[in-house]
């Protein structure tokens, strides 16, 4: 069971039905004294309530009656990992950096604008950063498989516990790979797909993955006619840069032609 401030907020304002599922499913929750029992006799007080009302950027686990906070630490990558609610699917944040766009929009609605670049999204498809699977779940739906790789075995941990993650277990047509995509890139057949979507962290976490080398990679295992939307996000912006020159210079020396900029990003074509 999931808990965040907007469901602990609705208890303590007297809601008898919220969602221990970040918004999937709702179930009943009586009150004792203050005590909050839920449906399987779990119980948290308002003590607790209040304490996640404040964290309004964690997820906590209910589990023994008490609180967790669905986040980890990591002394090899020396980076904090947590589940970000929103109100909509939620988000993951590295080191205080979210992996989704919950500003201007939800990451549901991000993830829906990343796929809407790589329609009819049929075939085979390439999602070269899994995070939370939006991507590679959505493209899912109308591809006939999806080849996903994450890197960070922190990252796959919230993966496995976050409920809109799931249908990267559940789904046959989800090819999940536990490993960097710079490496498995080369174990790939040549024209092997239809769509790429290549959603990597920003560049000056992954800088390999905005290289030459890599670029080439993506080009040779995609088939002719093939398409690629490359999210970007806008960084620099603000000072008058545009990290996407840069990138596009390096997709064209790859091959790749009719190259756009698009929202937070670019696609072309083979
Ligand atoms: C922006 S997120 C991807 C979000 C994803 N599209 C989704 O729908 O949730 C980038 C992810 O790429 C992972 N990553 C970073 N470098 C990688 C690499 N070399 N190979 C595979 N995954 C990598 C990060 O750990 C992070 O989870």
């Amino acid at each position: 069971m999931i808990i965040s401030y907007n469901e602990a907020g609705r208890l303590l304002e007297g809601k008898k039905e919220i969602s221990l599922d970040l918004g999937i499913t709702y179930s009943k929750v009586e009150k004792e004294g203050d005590s909050f029992i839920f449906e399987d006799g779990q119980r948290l007080t308002e003590k607790d309530l209040k304490k996640i009302v404040k964290k309004d950027t964690m997820c906590f686990f209910i589990e023994n009656s008490s609180i967790v906070p669905i986040s980890s630490f990591s002394e090899k990558t020396n980076k904090f990992y947590k589940l970000v609610p929103t109100g909509s699917w939620p988000t993951i944040e590295l080191s205080g950096i979210r992996m989704h766009v919950t500003k201007s929009m939800t990451p549901k609605e991000d993830t829906e604008k990343k796929i809407s670049f790589v329609q009819p999204c049929t075939g085979k498809v390439l999602d070269t950063c899994t995070g939370l699977g939006y991507t590679a779940i959505m493209a899912s739906k109308t591809a006939d498989e999806v080849y996903t790789y994450e890197i960070d075995k922190h990252v796959v941990e919230i993966e496995k516990v976050n409920p809109y993650s799931k249908g990267l277990f559940n789904k046959e047509k989800i090819v999940r790979h536990e490993g960097d995509i710079f490496l498995e890139i080369k174990q790939l057949k040549t024209e092997f797909f239809d769509f790429e979507i290549h959603d990597p962290p920003r560049v000056a976490l992954s800088t390999l993955l905005y290289s030459q080398e890599f670029y080439n990679q993506l080009f040779r295992v995609l088939k002719k006619g093939g398409k690629l939307y490359h999210y970007t996000g806008d960084p620099g912006s603000k000072r008058g840069l545009d990290v996407r020159d840069g990138i596009i210079k390096r997709l064209q020396t790859s091959g790749f032609k009719q190259i756009a900029r698009v929202f937070n990003g670019i696609t072309c074509m083979k």
